[in-house]
């Protein structure tokens, strides 16, 4: 088989690493990809971008690509599913209306309603004042979410009245432009969040191991929220009790609200979860596709073939195949980032003792990095490179990955160094 990655993160490196694992699959193709996907054996990079669907579906048409999978949001909620599978390829990822459970927040909500998933309290609004009378009825902590794709920087968690009021002022007046076209106001939620990822084929869904992210930038999560600074799994705090619940509550009532709408969403279904101090818990929010940095530790988890599973959920038949097998023990990610994320960061930066990092036990993928001209891995995003280990407990996984990104050095590198601290109690 010949398969294409579309997206260029540590998501995306851990995709075409876990897949060029298997015997079934002889070349892998990224687009656009980065330094870690262009300089893996099988695997190269070209050089399209996510929304070039024309560009994807000649070039996937032309060099027999078996399976085309979509890493990112933006391309799913543009419909490149849809698109390629009229082109006559295999895709994994929802079709456009299914990826409205990620594009639409308010959408989302109403499913979620409909279907009595549990989720926090909300309104939605399209226009300033309702909205502001809204949030001096409800009073302070409140969440303002504008209601589209926003990379991550649509919800603000407001401490205050006035921070509210202030975040919906910037959505209306176009800070996130079509996205902001409506916001959703949400009941400000306490707890421990929790990524469940699960497998749908559209009829049966199970979830894949329950995953950990640190948001914040920095040590005892403070500081700016950003896109993930280290992850782990599988996490103690997601019971069998609790994972048993999501089964019922959230996943299959999601599924079957869909069908209901008559969406045949096939793909990864993201639940995040916040489980409060009690142990119950809701819906944050839903996304269509594997979560970053999630991803690189579910995968090196996996011991069922990825492509196997992907199959069935794209031919309908995850009913038919066996329980999901995964590794004994835990694997823990720490991302080194460029300094200044999230905020303004330097790009170009040349990065040494990737080699060194692995001949440590630890396995380095890599996220916003590219070769230069002089074929040196550079940095070139904020999140670089995701320094990933695996043990036979979270204390074993954690000390191979820190012992990996010792070995790292760029101009300005950052990374937490307490990834992790809430298993290692
Ligand atoms: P979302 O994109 O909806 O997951 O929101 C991004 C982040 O904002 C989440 O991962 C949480 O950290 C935070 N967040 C979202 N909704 C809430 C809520 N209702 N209460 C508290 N925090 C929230
Ligand atoms: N790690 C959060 C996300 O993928 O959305």
């Amino acid at each position: 088989m010949k398969v294409l990655v579309i997206g260029n993160g540590g998501r995306e490196h851990a995709l075409a690493w876990k897949l060029l694992q298997s015997k079934k699959i002889n070349k892998l193709v990224c687009v656009p990809g980065n330094g870690g996907t262009a300089t893996m054996p099988g695997c190269e990079n070209l050089p399209l971008a996510v929304d070039d669907f024309a560009g994807i579906s000649e070039y996937a048409v032309n060099n027999d690509i078996s399976l085309v999978i979509v890493g990112p949001e933006v391309p799913l909620a543009q419909g490149i599913t849809d698109y390629l599978q009229n082109q006559g390829l295999m895709v994994f990822g929802p079709n456009k209306e299914g990826a409205q459970i990620e594009a639409s927040k308010a959408w989302a909500k109403a499913l979620m309603t409909e279907a009595g998933v549990p989720t926090a309290k909300s309104a939605v609004f399209t226009e300033a004042a309702p909205a502001k009378a809204y949030i001096q009825s409800e009073g302070a902590p409140i969440v303002i979410k504008a209601d589209g794709l926003a990379a991550g920087k649509g919800v603000t968690v407001a401490e205050t009245i006035a921070q509210a009021e202030a975040a919906i002022e910037a959505i209306f007046q176009g800070q996130f432009g079509s996205a902001g076209s409506s916001v959703v106001i949400e009941e400000c939620l306490v707890g421990q969040e929790v990524s469940i990822l699960a497998l749908t084929d559209g009829l049966t869904i199970r979830p894949l191991l329950p995953a950990q992210d640190h948001k914040r930038v920095g040590e005892s999560d403070t500081g700016e929220n950003t896109g993930g600074m280290g992850a782990y799994a599988p996490a103690p705090i997601a019971t069998p009790q609790l994972m048993a619940r999501v089964q019922t509550e959230v996943l299959e009532r999601t599924i079957h609200a869909l069908q209901a709408r008559g969406i045949d969403y096939r793909g990864i279904l993201y639940a995040g979860l916040m489980i409060s101090p009690d142990g119950d818990f809701r819906v944050l929010e839903f996304n269509c596709r594997f979560g970053d940095p999630e991803t690189q530790v579910i995968l090196p988890m996996l011991e069922t073939p990825l492509e196997d599973l992907i199959l069935a959920c794209i031919e309908q038949r995850l009913e038919d195949m066996p329980p999901i097998a995964w590794k004994q023990g835990a694997a823990a990610t720490v991302v080194a980032a460029s300094g200044g994320y999230p905020g303004e960061y330097a790009k170009g930066k040349v990065i040494t003792g990737l080699a060194a990092a692995e001949t440590a036990g630890a396995t380095v993928f890599h996220a916003g990095t590219k070769l230069n001209a002089a074929q040196e891995v550079v940095t070139d995003g904020g999140r670089v490179l995701n320094v990933t280990g695996l043990g036979e407990n979270f204390q074993e996984a954690l000390a191979q990955a820190y012992a990996g990104i010792e070995n790292i050095q760029f101009a300005q590198m950052y990374y937490r160094r307490d990834i992790g601290y809430r298993v290692l109690g």
